[in-house]
């Protein structure tokens, strides 16, 4: 039985951790710790299983994985009507995905626990003012005064609470009926609609619904069109958190990271003697890791060795984030490295954070031309090399928000500040989703 006390490597280097008052072992995180530690866990490590048996199935190219959600989610945007829309916008794009590809789609959301980010700099400079750089609602607050951007522990607690709420409302939504295959007509209702890709996706929509329809007059009604499996994932950030929510499995006595079904340890954290590295490597829990364009084969190769060292299948997700420009040269080398060492993972395709630049206006923001087009060279890639391009990874939101250019609302620079409201990276809105689903299912239908 795995003893959590030993489990992790005291003394290790964790990146990006945040500057608590009094310190890292200072009182008000350990008060925090001392709490969490107490609190039930939020998945159950059997449902971290069935979704690495899913990992399993993508990684032979049986299935295909779908993860999205916000870049960073906030307290305040944890409301139905946000949970709801993005929920249904997943639905739809995994409908889209399935319905061309007649592959099985594993649907993640980058939700439930997605409160923490990496920052570039540890302050933020406005005129002559300059505090810490807002890190997530799991650290500090987005408004610069400095009350607001003081990390506060307690933050934490607040992120289990609403992971819990939010994971509620998933549970209800996907386990009750709303996610029923039946609905696939519904999820469109409420949103303000592109005619031209609402159109295509009422097509679709009508076509499943008289595949259905005409398997119940032929006596198959299965059960499974009425629920549908959705899986919480975020970045495996704050150590002190994802430490306190590690708990023995009563039922195989190992040690799972009960937070969310899937963790990432993200490209700025993934150093290989590194905290969180050794994090990883000590859960049961399916991981990923982002892999940037400075990614080596050596790199991927010693990545595999230490966090998948009985070639586990499912275990190990690469979710790589080259970039539009970079993708067709530098992923060949890892996927063949790694596909002749005889390693089983999932390649993933995160066609957001290697495609970001500053507008003009100072709004950060993302081309979908580019999203589209690293998508499209990571299709390319593997089917050059015969192997699977096993599932894209998106910051989407299910509002009809201005936040990344192009596509076919033509979103431009200066429309930018319309409905720009994203704590962190630009996310693409329901429409561009939609559209990238339709894209990317082309793809699929002829890989
Ligand atoms: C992210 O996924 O939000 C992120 C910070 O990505 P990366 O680690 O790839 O930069
Ligand atoms: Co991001």
């Amino acid at each position: 039985m795995t003893n959590l006390d030993t489990l992790f490597t005291p003394g290790l280097v964790a990146a990006q951790q945040p500057q608590w008052p009094d310190g890292p072992s200072g009182a008000p995180i350990r008060e925090a710790v001392e709490q969490l530690k107490k609190l039930p866990p939020l998945v159950f490590a059997g449902e971290c299983d069935n979704l690495k048996a899913k990992v399993a199935e993508a990684a032979a190219g049986r299935a295909f994985w779908l993860q999205g959600g916000d870049c960073a989610e906030t307290f305040s945007a944890a409301t139905a009507d946000s949970i709801r829309n993005r929920i249904k916008t997943i639905l739809q794009m995994a409908a889209v995905l399935q319905y061309a590809s007649s592959l099985p789609v594993v649907k993640v959301g980058r939700m439930a626990g997605q409160f923490a980010k990496p920052r570039s700099n540890d302050t933020e400079t406005r005129g002559d003012v300059t505090l810490p750089a807002y890190r997530g609602d799991a650290v500090n607050d987005i408004e610069f005064t400095p009350e607001s951007r003081m990390p506060n522990p307690q933050r934490l607690v607040q992120v289990y609470n609403t992971s819990a709420a939010t994971l509620n409302l998933v549970r209800a939504f996907t386990q009750g009926g709303f996610a029923d295959l039946r609905q696939v007509h519904e999820w469109n209702k409420g949103f303000a609609n592109d005619p031209r890709f609402s159109q295509r996706y009422e097509q679709m929509a009508n076509e499943i619904g008289r595949a259905l329809e005409f398997m119940k007059s032929a006596g198959v009604d299965p059960e499974s069109f009425k629920k549908v499996d959705f899986y919480s994932s975020h970045e495996a950030l704050i150590l002190e958190y994802e430490k306190a929510l590690t708990r023995i499995d009563s039922r195989t006595g190992y040690a799972y990271d009960v937070s969310g079904h899937f963790v990432w340890v993200g490209e700025r954290t993934r150093q290989l003697d590194g905290a969180h590295m050794d994090f990883a490597s000590k859960i049961q829990n399916p991981i990923g890791i982002k892999l940037g364009p400075k990614t080596t084969p050596e790199d991927a190769l010693a990545m595999v060795a230490k966090l998948n060292p009985t070639n586990e299948p499912g275990r190990l997700t690469f979710i790589t984030r080259m970039g539009a420009g970079l993708i067709r040269e530098k992923l060949p080398a890892l996927v063949e490295a790694v596909t002749k060492s005889g390693a089983i993972v999932l390649w993933v395709c995160d066609p957001m954070h290697g495609n970001t630049y500053e507008a003009p206006s100072g709004y950060k923001t993302r081309k979908f031309d580019d999203v589209l087009d690293e998508v499209r060279g990571f299709f390319e890639v593997h089917k050059k090399l015969g192997t699977h391009p096993g599932g894209i990874h998106i910051e989407l939101t299910g509002d009809d928000v201005t936040e990344c250019v192009g596509g076919g609302e033509q979103i431009s620079e200066a429309d930018l500040a319309d409905r720009y409201e994203t704590a962190c990276d630009p996310r693409l809105n329901h429409t561009q989703s939609l559209e990238l689903a339709f894209l990317v299912a082309e793809m699929l239908r002829d890989r």
